[in-house]
Parts: structure tokens; C-alpha cells; sequence
């Protein structure tokens, strides 16, 4: 089966899943977005207003912004896979709470196993915490390089935090060149099916 088939295969179990509170309120959800060969991974928090009308991850203006900051290494959605912590929109646009997280944190894993990628990108605290440690300390620690187990994770700020604090760019144009460097030394742009 290809990562495409296996890929649709579970985004049919996403969307019937009633795991969690928040499938009473969402209209759709948002299984993720770009290309699942790719070796580079982008993880969100959740769905907000926009995501949820349409199924489509970051296409609201956290989004504008994300695809901003991917262009300007050179990137886009059509090259990276873009995941969220949970599929379905927390109300008022809330943090996801830890049983929401930890009820939809099995269909990332599955993503991720499909997909295996070797640079995980974690948009913000919420995903840092959940993926790399749950002490993780973005304004500390964005930026910084780790490596488990063959994947290599780098934590910066959500472009939400960005929208609200615009004195964070400078911090994450630092944090986005890293990103570029990993991707050149670690040749991320060929993919899997070529
Ligand atoms: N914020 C996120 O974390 N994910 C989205 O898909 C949209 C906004």
C-alpha cells in the first residue's frame, strides 16, 4: 500500500472518532495537509475557526504566516507534511486539554509511522511539550536540536505567538535558518518515492 492509500485509509477512522469531548462541536476535522513522502514534518497545536470550517490545517491567518516563514527557506506546503496535536477544534480556540491531547495523540504516532520523517518542526509550546518533553520551555529552548532515535526535533513559536508578539520574529528567523541548515546537511528535500 502506498503512504497516500495508508494515509486515507486512516484519516477515514479520524473522522469518525468520537474519542473526545471535542467531536460534539467540531464541523470537520483536519487530519493534515501537504505531502506524507516528504521527510520534513510540521506539528501544530489543533484546529482553529478556519481549519475547523474547512478541514484544511493552517489555512487561517496563523497559517498566512506559516506559509511566510516557510518561503522565506525556501519551502512550502507542497514539500512538508503539516500535523496537528488534536484533530478537532478546541471551543473559543483553547488550549487542547491533556485527556483531548492524549485521546487523539495515537493518530500523530500513526502519522508519523506512515509517514518517518527525519526533522519534526513543533509549532509551539503545546506540541513541544506533548513531542519532545513535557517540560519543554519554548522561549528557552526554540531552536534548540535534538535528536531521538534517528528523528531530529527542533521546537519554535507558533505563529499565533508570533501574530501577538511580532518582537518574537527575530527569534524565530533564527530558529527557521537552523531549520534550513538541517534540512541542506541532511539532504531533507529528496523524497521517499523518488
Ligand atoms: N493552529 C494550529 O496549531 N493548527 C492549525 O491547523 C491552525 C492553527
Amino acid at each position: 500500500m502506498s503512504k497516500e492509500e495508508e494515509l486515507l485509509n486512516l484519516s477515514q477512522i479520524i473522522a469518525k472518532c468520537h474519542r473526545c469531548e471535542l467531536a460534539k462541536t467540531r464541523n470537520h476535522v483536519v487530519v493534515g495537509e501537504g505531502n506524507i513522502n516528504s521527510k520534513i514534518m510540521l506539528v501544530g497545536e489543533g484546529p482553529g475557526y478556519n481549519e475547523d470550517m474547512t478541514g484544511h490545517a493552517f489555512v487561517g491567518k496563523a497559517g498566512q504566516l506559516l506559509d511566510k516563514e516557510l518561503a522565506s527557506i525556501g519551502l512550502d506546503r507542497k514539500v512538508v507534511y503539516i500535523a496537528n496535536i488534536v484533530k478537532c477544534r478546541p471551543p473559543q480556540n483553547r488550549n487542547p486539554l491533556p485527556k483531548e491531547q492524549e485521546a487523539c495523540i495515537n493518530f500523530l504516532r500513526k502519522q508519523f509511522l506512515i509517514q518517518r520523517p527525519r526533522l519534526i518542526i513543533l509549532l509551539g509550546a503545546i506540541a513541544a511539550r506533548k513531542m519532545i518533553a513535557s517540560d519543554f520551555k519554548i522561549t528557552l529552548e526554540h531552536g534548540k536540536i535534538i535528536e531521538k532515535k534517528g528523528v531530529i526535533f527542533v521546537g519554535t513559536f507558533h505563529p499565533s505567538a508570533l501574530l501577538r508578539d511580532p518582537a518574537k520574529k527575530k527569534l524565530a528567523w533564527e530558529d527557521l535558518k537552523t531549520i534550513r541548515k538541517i534540512i541542506e546537511d541532511n539532504k531533507l528535500l529528496l523524497f521517499d518515492n523518488q
